[in-house]
């Protein structure tokens, strides 16, 4: 309607020219009632995926100095935060292992009774319709932190991409419903979807990090997973902040390998991915809110600067706007209970 009602403006010549006073636009600005009746995008409740780190231990619930109000949690205490979840209406959770013991390998990721493997089973008995996503890389897993296998000082695809099948295997088998891998490795949703595939986990959906830059905004989230890199950076695996086509051909890629859902990561400095991936990808969008923008917000909210709940808000809204149906959020559980009027 509104473009039809733009290219007739253009027609008449006068596309720029909004003709006054027979319109003005603050007429639909004037109450509550109306604004809610133009609106084009509210953001719901069933938007929302909210991100965990699990650890072990028992009753552990270690705040994350560079996430304020992010804690990594032990499994009991994670099932109560899922249980929150559930009350709030979250649709789904996203889960990261922060395991005890790293190694070269990342041998831990595919433990079958590794942490995030026991988590998934925990909250899949307490919380069955919860919708269990897990991040499958081995960056968390890895004593350098890099999210692929290195020899030479080198990050190296193929024998990495066999792992994450395995990896992504052990998750299915223990109860996930999504598997997210987001280590950038090419032919690594082909190579999981076969492993799925071959072990009757042919219902289980991935969400592909398509389009996963390499960003300075995860910082706060390498300290919370332990996982900075400890040589050189991920530049050689993550995409170029400069580049846009790039991102059409990864989605594309993934997508064709048989990824279900694809993502665009970070969100806020990335709005004109997301918008460009919508419009020309016939497929369902997530996008992820990663801890350097939900980071930014706590800390100028803590100094008084901005009112950190509404400016979250407004940065949710405007990741809808651009296009994405869902959105991982650090602030998925407080946005809810704004938008359940808490
Ligand atoms: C693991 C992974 C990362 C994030 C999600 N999965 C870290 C990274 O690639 O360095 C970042 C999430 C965030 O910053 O919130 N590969």
């Amino acid at each position: 309607m509104k473009r039809d009602y733009s290219i007739a403006l253009e027609q008449r010549g006068n596309n720029n020219l909004m003709p006054f006073p027979i319109h003005r636009q603050r007429r639909l600005r004037k109450r509550p009632g109306i604004l809610r009746m133009v609106r084009e995008t509210a953001l719901s409740v069933d938007d929302l995926i909210a991100p965990f780190f699990v650890c072990e231990g028992q009753e552990q619930a270690v705040e994350i100095t560079s996430m304020p109000g992010v804690s990594r949690f032990s499994i009991d205490r994670l099932v109560d935060q899922v249980k929150q979840c559930r009350s709030l209406g979250i649709p789904g959770i996203i889960l990261f292992g922060i395991p005890d013991k790293k190694n070269a390998e990342g041998t831990e990721a595919y433990n079958p009774d590794g942490i995030v493997q026991r988590a998934i089973k925990e909250i899949k008995s307490a919380v069955p319709e919860m919708v269990v996503i897990t991040d499958v890389c081995i960056c968390e897993y890895t004593d350098h932190g890099h999210c692929g296998l290195i020899s030479g000082g080198e990050i190296l695809n193929d024998p990495t991409v066999k792992l994450l099948a395995e990896i992504a295997w052990t998750h299915a088998e223990s109860g996930a419903d999504i598997v997210a891998p987001s280590d950038m490795m090419d032919g690594r949703v082909q190579a999981i979807r076969e492993r799925l595939d071959d072990s009757g986990h042919e219902d289980t959906i991935i969400m592909a990090y398509s389009s996963k830059y390499a960003s300075r905004f995860y910082g706060p989230f390498r300290d919370a997973a332990v996982s900075i890199p400890q040589f050189g950076d991920r530049c050689s695996y993550q995409m170029d902040p400069g580049n846009s086509d790039e991102a059409i051909r990864e989605v594309v890629q993934d997508i064709e390998e048989g990824a279900d859902i694809v993502m665009v990561k970070p969100a806020l400095a990335y709005l004109d991915i997301i918008r460009r991936v919508r419009d020309e990808i016939n497929a369902p969008l997530a996008a992820y809110n990663v801890s350097g923008e939900y980071s930014m917000v706590h800390a100028a909210s803590q100094q008084g600067w901005i009112d950190g709940p509404r400016v979250m808000m407004e940065i949710l809204l405007s990741i809808k706007r651009a296009g994405a149906q869902m959105i991982l959020t650090y602030a998925a559980m407080e946005a809810a209970r704004v938008l359940n009027g808490e």
